[in-house]
């Protein structure tokens, strides 16, 4: 199976800066297995290049007077696949709630869209050895009430906080004893086998080809790195290949 790579542009880069990024990007960005997620304002410039595009969260209504969110159905009805829900900077700077998260995820699929739920412990829990109960906790919770067609639109991005923008990953085998435990809970707690599993934090053009070895793993997800677009093709090229 070939793996998923998604780009979070995160708030990053300006309209000059788009312009020159969609020179650089080329046919590989096109396949169906990269997601490229801008800034929101910028997204028409991708849909009109026919990438497939994501957006970097939705909100729980389909419409009404809720100043600065994007509802699903409008997002829905530009052509943008997937969205971005649970994301740590989202919870944190946004105080976003394990259940703001689950309403937010089930109103996407409602209007059709794929969801990429990101979960992750911060060091502090992580030291604690809490990660295992953090990581059941966001997903129990963010799934809650999806039934299994739903699941099949679903994601989960494992993104561990302290890895997140610092140029530290886990190692390998950490990785894969979390990916394992990720499905093995879906598997458990919502009678799913078949959950995807991303990783995501600090994953750049020089770690890709030994996170590449990481056997049960779906795909990436692509922060920093995705913003240079030289980057994100030599990701994207190791990841495909
Ligand atoms: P990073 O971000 O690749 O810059 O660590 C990943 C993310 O937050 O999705």
């Amino acid at each position: 199976m070939k793996k998923l790579v998604v780009g979070n542009l995160k708030m990053n880069l300006d309209l000059d800066q788009i312009a020159s990024y969609l020179e650089i990007i080329n046919e590989e960005v096109h396949s169906p297995h990269v997601v490229i997620c801008p800034t929101s304002i910028y997204i028409p410039y991708f849909l009109s290049h026919d990438y497939r595009v994501g957006i970097q969260n939705t909100f729980l209504a389909d419409e009404g007077a809720y100043t600065g969110e994007i509802s699903p159905k409008q997002a829905d009805s530009m052509g943008i696949a997937y969205t971005i829900l649970g994301h740590s900077e989202r919870r944190m700077y946004l105080k976003e709630t394990d259940d703001f998260i689950n309403k937010k995820i089930i109103a996407a699929l409602k209007n059709y869209m794929r969801v990429i739920v990101c979960v992750g412990e911060t060091l502090e829990e992580r030291k604690m050895l809490k990660t295992d109960r953090v990581i059941k906790r966001e997903i129990t919770n963010a799934l809650r009430g999806l039934t299994k067609e739903q699941l099949d639109n679903v994601v989960i991005a494992y993104e561990p906080i302290w890895a997140i923008g610092t140029n530290q990953t886990p190692t390998n085998k950490d990785i894969e004893d979390m990916i394992n435990y990720i499905k093995l809970l879906v598997e458990s707690y919502f009678n799913y086998p078949n959950i995807k599993v991303l990783y995501g934090g600090s994953v750049n053009e020089k770690n890709i080809t030994e996170l590449n070895k990481i056997k049960n793993l779906d795909g990436y997800l692509v922060g920093g790195a995705s913003t240079n677009p030289e980057k994100f093709l030599k990701i994207i090229e190791v990841a495909l290949s």
